[in-house]
This record gives C-alpha cells, structure tokens and sequence, in this order.
C-alpha cells in the first residue's frame, strides 16, 4: 500500500508493474556503491542500457572507487569508455573523480548542491544519483520521464525538443510523498518509458496505466509538429572524430596525423574535427607530428 496520495491513480499501478516486470540491472541493486550509481547515469544519459552495461562492468572492476579511476591518466578513461559514443563524458567522469578523491575523502557526497558541484555533473545527475544512491527525494527527468509524463498527463504525444519549466514542474507535482517511494517512482517511469512508452512505438496494450492516460483518452493523436533531430551518424564530424579516437585507443603508443589522416575521405572535415578533439582536450600532441589520448 502506499503512503503518497494518488489523485491520478497511476502511482500503484506502475509500481505494481515496475516491482513485476523492471529489469535487474547491476546500478539498481541494492549493493551497488553511489560511484557506481553515478558512473551508471553518467554512461546512460546518451547511450542505450544493452551497451552501457558490459563497459560500466568493466569500469567497476577495473575502478571499483573513485581514487583508482583518479589515480589514472585521463586517456585512459577515454580508452576504457570503448564505443559508448560521446568521449567527452569519460573525460568528466575522470575529473569528477579526481575531485571526489582531492576534496570529498574519495567518496561521492550525499546531498544535491554538492553534487551539482562537482565537474560534469548537471541538473539530471545530481537529481539522478541523490534519488537512487541516498533516496533523496528529487525529480529525476530523462527523455523517457518526459515522454511518459507528456503522453500520460498533458495528452501530448511527444514532449518539447528540449526541457521546459513547466515539464519540471509537473514530474515535481508527480513524485510521491516518501523519499523512497520517490526514487522508486522515478525509476519506474524511466523504466515504462524504456520498454512500454517508447517514441516509435508504444505498446500501450501492455501499459500498466493505459486507462489514466490523458494521449489515449484523447485517441492517441499522432505526432505533428517539426521533425525531430534524429541520431544521424554516417558522414558526420561524429563518426570522424569515433574514428580518430578509436585509432588512438587500439594504438600502443603516438600515431602519426598521416596515418589518422587516411581513416578519413574529406580533408576539410578531419581538420574540423581533429581540432574539436584537440580543443575538447580527448586527444592531445606527443613528439612530432604524432597524437595520442590525454597523458598517453
Ligand atoms: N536505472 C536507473 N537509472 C537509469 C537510467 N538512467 N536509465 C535506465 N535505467 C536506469
């Protein structure tokens, strides 16, 4: 039974449905430590679960602390974060330890404006690791969390591009009373909307609150507005900078420009893109004319 009112009805059934059907995924296990609970948010926030799962596992065993992750060169993160995508993220998750272990004893602090201050830890990842490492009771609001909320309580069949006051402002009206109910809710809306209410394709059959959703009480109107930004991949300055990280990861020690040089057609592009990467500090100079990941 819950403690928390329940005007909308869709408290108990969804916790219902989560306790019943949630995958066991290895940061929602009780015994998992905060730093694995934030280097779980951290590699999930742009990547899907199937992918993130054997490289956090790696991470874990590898660096099971802070301190030991800390005690290593930056590349050596980016050569660990393998294929996730989006580099930059193993980057912060390294100077996020390395301030753990100068400022915070080693260990991931408990409360949110600490959190929020650490490097590369925003909004989402400080709300995120508050709920499900210490059961504070803070929204937690992924792109699932919006689009659940938008089709079940406004009757919209997708969210806004990005976040909106107001869309923070609802998934705080939501969340239970109890701080472990809260954390628990938020993880079971994550959750619906991984598996049930996905973009594409829900199956609303299966949605344990079809009969409170404000979108299929409207009919399940479709989506009309501008086209959504899609994951394109081929051909872009991503895919050029993959291939130049990735080339740096297999290699032993410096490559040389010419050699990365020839991983990619356009000119004009590498150059754009080798640059990012320099600026963004994921692969830096090593003896003459040659690159490497950050400290080797
Ligand atoms: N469980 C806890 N946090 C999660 C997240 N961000 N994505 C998927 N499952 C999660």
């Amino acid at each position: 039974m819950s403690a928390s009112p329940d005007p909308d009805g869709i408290l108990v059934p969804l916790l219902d449905w989560y306790a019943e059907r949630a995958r066991d995924l290895p940061w929602r296990r009780p015994d998992c430590s905060p730093w694995g609970v934030l280097v779980s948010e951290v590699m999930l926030q742009q990547t899907p679960v199937a992918r993130v799962e054997p490289v956090w596992r790696e991470w874990l065993a590898r660096w099971p602390e802070p301190a030991d992750l800390a005690a290593e060169t930056a590349g050596e993160a980016v050569r660990a974060w393998g294929r996730l995508g989006y580099p930059r993220r193993a980057l912060r998750l390294h100077a996020c330890a390395a301030t753990l272990t100068a400022e915070h004893d080693g260990q991931v602090p408990s409360d949110l404006g600490a959190l929020l201050a650490l490097p590369g830890i925003g909004q989402y990842t400080a709300a995120a690791v508050g709920a499900f490492a210490f059961g504070i009771r803070s929204a937690v609001v992924d792109t699932n969390v919006r689009r659940v909320q938008a089709r079940a309580v406004t009757g919209e069949p997708l969210p806004a591009q990005s976040l909106t006051a107001a869309e923070l402002r609802l998934a705080e009206s939501l969340l239970p009373t109890h701080p472990s109910e809260a954390a628990r809710w938020s993880v079971a809306v994550m959750e619906l909307g991984a598996l049930v209410c996905t973009a594409r394709s829900p199956d609303c059959p299966r949605c344990p609150i079809r009969d409170h959703c404000a979108w299929v009480a409207a009919g399940s109107p479709p989506y009309t507005g501008p086209p959504r930004r899609g994951q394109v991949w081929t051909g872009t300055d991503r895919q050029c900078r993959g291939r130049i990280i990735g080339a740096l990861r297999e290699a032993p020690g410096p490559v040389p420009v010419s050699e990365l040089r020839a991983l990619w057609p356009d000119e004009e592009q590498f150059v754009r893109s080798l640059d990012g990467l320099l600026g963004d500090g994921l692969v830096e100079p090593a003896g003459p004319d040659c690159l490497q990941l950050p400290g080797g």
